[in-house]
C-alpha cells in the first residue's frame, strides 16, 4: 500500500447561520468553498489546480445552492474543467468520508494528488430542506425519534448524561476555543474572507463567530430546553447552526518528495460505523472500535482526539463508552475547543476536525504518534480516521 501524506489543510472561519446576524449571511456556499481552495493553492504554489487528480467534496444537504456543489463551485471558481469532482453525502461525516475516499485512492494507486473538502451553509440550505422520508422508514422508526435534537435527548436519557455535565462540557469547549483563538492557534488553518458585521459593516473575518469568551455556567443553567419541554438539551449544549468550508491537500508520499514538499503527518486508516438512528450520536463508538481493531491499536495508543461535538450529550456518552474520558475538561480531547463553541457546518466538520487534528499534531502535541478524529451523523452513521506521524 502506498502512503498518503497531508500536505496542508485549511478552512474558512465559521460563521453563524443566521439571516440577520451571520457574518456570511450574504455569501453563497460555493463562494466560501472556492475561497478556501484559493487560499490552499496560494499557500502551495508548487501544486497547480490542473495537477489535482480529483476533488471529493462532502456536503450533508446536496440541494438548492448546494446541489452538486463540488462540481458547480469548482467551475464557478474558475478551476480547470479537466479536473473531476465528486460531491458526496453521508450527513455530518460527509467531509470525513470525502477525505477517506481521497486517501484510499492515493493509497491504492488511482492517483497522486487529491483535494478532500467539506462544505455546509445551514442558513441558505437549512437542515432537512426538501427532505422526503421513505414511508417504510417511518414504519420502522417513530418519526418523532429521528430529528437530531430528539436523538440527543434520548442519548442523554439512555446513557444518563446530566444537564450539568453537558453544560460543563459546553463551558470547557468555549473556554478552550476562546483560548486557542486568542493564542492564534487557528491562524494557520483559517483563510480570512470578507463578511458583514451584524450592523452591516464589511470586515475581514478571521475568527469563528460562535465562540463565547463570556461563557457562563450560571447563564447556561437558565436556558430553556431546545427540543422538548422537560428535556435536558439546550442551545448551549447543542452545536449551533453554522456556515463553513474546509479543504485538505493529500498526496502520495514519493510525489510530495519529488515536488520538494514538506509533511510530517499521514493518513493511517479510516473506518465507518453504523448504529440505531434514534441514538445517532453514538455512531462514533462502533466507528472508533473498528478503526482500533483493524489497526491493532488501543485507546491508550492515541495521543490526541478530535471528537465532533454535535451535542454535549452524545459526545460525553461516546467518550465514556469508549473509556476515553468521563467529564470536561479533557487532557487530550478537543484541546482547542469543539463544535459546541466553534460551530458545526454539517458536511464541513468531518474534514475540519482532521485539519485541526493535523495542526494540533504539528504543534501542541508533537509527542502524539497517533491521533483520531471521529464524528456522528444523522440517521446513525459515524466516521473515524486515524492520522499518524510519518517515519
Ligand atoms: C439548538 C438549536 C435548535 C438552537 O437554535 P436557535 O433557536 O436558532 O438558537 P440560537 O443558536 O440562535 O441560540 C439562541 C440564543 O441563545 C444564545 N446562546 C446559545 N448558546 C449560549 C450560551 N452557551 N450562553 C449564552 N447564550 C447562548 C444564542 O447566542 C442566541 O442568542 P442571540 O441571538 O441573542 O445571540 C439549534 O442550534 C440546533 O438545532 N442545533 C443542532 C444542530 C444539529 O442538529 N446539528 C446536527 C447534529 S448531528
Amino acid at each position: 500500500m502506498r502512503e498518503c501524506v497531508i500536505i496542508d489543510g485549511v478552512r474558512s472561519p465559521n460563521s453563524r447561520a443566521h439571516n440577520e446576524k451571520g457574518w456570511f449571511r450574504l455569501v453563497r456556499p460555493d463562494e466560501v468553498l472556492t475561497k478556501v481552495y484559493d487560499g490552499l493553492f496560494a499557500r502551495n504554489p508548487k501544486v497547480k489546480p490542473e495537477d489535482i487528480e480529483s476533488v471529493f467534496v462532502g456536503c450533508a444537504n446536496i440541494t438548492g445552492m448546494q446541489n452538486d456543489i463540488g462540481r458547480l463551485a469548482w467551475l464557478a471558481g474558475g478551476f480547470p474543467e479537466s479536473v473531476p469532482t465528486n460531491t458526496l453525502t453521508m450527513q455530518c461525516p460527509s467531509g470525513m468520508a470525502a477525505t477517506q475516499h481521497a486517501a484510499r485512492a492515493i493509497m491504492c494507486g488511482e492517483g497522486d494528488i487529491y483535494i478532500a473538502a467539506g462544505i455546509e451553509d445551514m442558513q441558505k440550505v437549512f437542515m432537512g430542506m426538501h427532505m422526503d422520508f421513505p414511508p417504510r422508514l417511518l414504519e420502522r422508526y417513530n418519526i418523532a425519534d429521528i430529528p437530531m435534537g430528539n436523538t440527543a435527548e434520548k442519548v442523554a436519557e439512555v446513557y444518563k448524561i446530566s444537564r450539568a455535565d453537558q453544560e460543563n462540557m459546553a463551558y470547557w469547549s468555549n473556554k478552550k476555543a476562546d483560548e486557542a483563538t486568542k493564542a492564534g492557534k487557528f491562524k494557520d488553518e483559517i483563510i480570512p474572507m470578507e463578511g458583514l458585521k451584524e450592523d452591516g459593516t464589511p470586515f475581514m473575518v478571521d475568527t469563528d463567530q460562535w465562540v463565547r469568551s463570556d461563557v457562563s455556567m450560571e447563564k447556561m443553567a437558565t436556558m430553556k430546553p431546545a427540543f422538548k419541554p422537560d428535556g435536558v438539551v439546550t442551545a448551549a449544549t447543542s452545536s449551533p447552526l453554522t456556515i463553513g468550508a474546509c479543504a485538505l491537500l493529500l498526496m502520495e508520499r514519493s510525489k510530495a518528495d519529488k515536488l520538494g514538499l514538506s509533511y510530517s503527518i499521514k493518513y493511517e486508516a479510516g473506518a465507518l460505523g453504523g448504529c440505531d438512528p434514534t441514538i445517532m450520536g453514538m455512531a462514533p463508538v462502533p466507528a472508533v472500535k473498528r478503526l482500533l481493531a483493524r489497526t491493532g491499536k488501543k485507546i491508550s495508543d492515541i495521543g490526541v482526539w478530535e471528537l465532533n461535538e454535535a451535542f454535549a450529550s452524545q459526545s460525553l456518552a461516546c467518550l465514556r463508552e469508549l473509556g476515553i474520558a468521563q467529564n470536561a475538561p479533557f487532557d487530550n480531547v478537543n484541546i482547542w475547543g469543539g463544535a459546541l463553541a466553534l460551530g458545526h457546518p454539517l458536511g464541513e466538520s468531518g474534514a475540519r476536525i482532521l485539519v485541526t487534528l493535523h495542526n494540533i499534531m504539528k504543534t501542541d502535541r508533537k509527542d502524539a504518534k497517533y491521533g483520531v478524529a471521529a464524528l456522528c451523523g444523522a440517521f446513525g452513521n459515524g466516521g473515524a480516521t486515524m492520522l499518524s506521524r510519518v517515519k
